[in-house]
């Protein structure tokens, strides 16, 4: 098969400068000597008590970070053992192994975004004029029945470890969007309702040390197109977030995941909450390893802003549209643009 170079993992050793089709144009560089440091800056949100006595606190520190930040971090017990002991060991080995070597790496590899379970490279091949310094494989996990038998089986392990993953993300991401509907004043059932019959899916993103950082990304500026997002990622630095015109460098914190309000959200709370444009940069001598779980609407799921949320003062920003509709806008236009809203507002109708 003429495949061996479709990935980045293979091109990246021995190289000590960035192929030129990786190169951003100067004006379009991260610039990196001009990023700030988060330094709590981003808030960080203790999610135990939640259904304790502080409640009404809690909601009313998720709803702040939705509005203010668009971004936060969580720190919830019950899932450290699983994610931490357990899941980022077993990715890193699943990805050196499998994109370096794995007997299932070419029967996975595709570029089309429709593909339930695919291996790829940068975003979208077929629509970028740059390619980004990435390689990933993407999943649907839910519901799990329908797609656990499709997903690699190679190490022998990962169906079963990374099934169990992706319901402990659910179940967090279930407690959130109850939380965030209370905060916008809604039924506590209200995002559930919306999403119909609901859709998660997951990415395990591997970025290469990159000889030049400065000249490329990992992921260009961008929001995400689905509802929320929550996001494990190992100890190495990479994300950043867009805040007040300059870019924040949200560095690992042990323990935590980091949340942010995907395009959904931004819809359905008629811009109160925000999606907030957010990046990966890469590292000279490191690799790193992150592992978002997209949570989503069912692809036929009607979408617009919440009637509750609409009034004299806050008219209509978005016209109702499926997410099928959405998602395909999000992947056709290759990061082009920093987010498809444009797309979808009422006034465009
Ligand atoms: C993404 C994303 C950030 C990261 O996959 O949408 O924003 O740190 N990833 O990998
Ligand atoms: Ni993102």
């Amino acid at each position: 098969m003429a495949t061996t170079k479709l990935l980045l993992a293979d091109l990246v050793s021995g190289v000590n400068h960035v192929p030129s089709s990786y190169i951003r144009p100067i004006s379009d560089r991260p610039n990196l000597h001009d990023v700030q440091l988060s330094d709590g800056s981003i808030p960080l949100i203790d999610l135990q008590g939640l259904y304790g006595p502080n409640h009404s606190d809690i909601i009313k520190e998720i709803g702040q970070a939705c509005r203010n930040d668009g971004f936060f971090q969580v720190y919830i017990y019950i899932y450290i053992y699983v994610c931490f002991m357990f899941i980022i060991p077993l990715i890193s080995h699943l990805l050196t192994y499998n994109i370096t070597f794995g007997s299932e790496r070419m029967k996975n590899y595709s570029d089309d975004p429709a593909k339930s379970v695919r291996l790829s490279t940068s975003f979208n091949v077929k629509t970028e004029k740059v390619s980004n310094w990435r390689d990933f494989l993407r999943l649907h996990c839910y519901p799990l029945e329908e797609y656990v038998n499709e997903w690699p089986s190679d190490p022998p392990s990962f169906r079963k470890d990374v099934a169990e993953y992706c319901t402990s993300a659910r179940g967090l991401v279930l407690r959130l969007l109850e939380a965030i509907s209370e905060s916008l004043g809604l039924e506590r059932s209200y995002i559930d309702k919306a999403l119909n019959k609901h859709g998660q899916h997951m990415a395990l993103n591997y970025y290469p040390p990159c000889p030049q950082p400065e000249l490329t990304y990992g992921l260009p500026g961008h929001t995400d197109p689905n509802l929320i997002t929550v996001l494990l990622q190992d100890d190495v630095p990479g994300l950043q977030v867009l805040r007040n015109g300059k870019w924040v460098a949200v560095n690992p914190i042990p323990n935590t995941f980091v949340v942010n309000i995907g395009d959904q959200i931004q819809v359905l709370s008629n811009d109160r909450y925000k999606s907030v444009i957010h990046r990966a940069v890469v590292n000279r001598n490191k690799e790193r390893i992150s592992i978002p779980t997209f949570y989503c609407p069912s692809p036929d799921a009607m979408i617009g802003p919440a009637e509750e949320l609409i009034d004299k003062d806050h008219p209509a920003i978005y016209r109702t549209f499926s997410y099928s509709e959405y998602y395909q806008k999000f992947w056709n236009r290759g990061l082009a643009t920093e987010t498809c809203f444009d797309m979808f507002k009422a006034s465009a109708t």
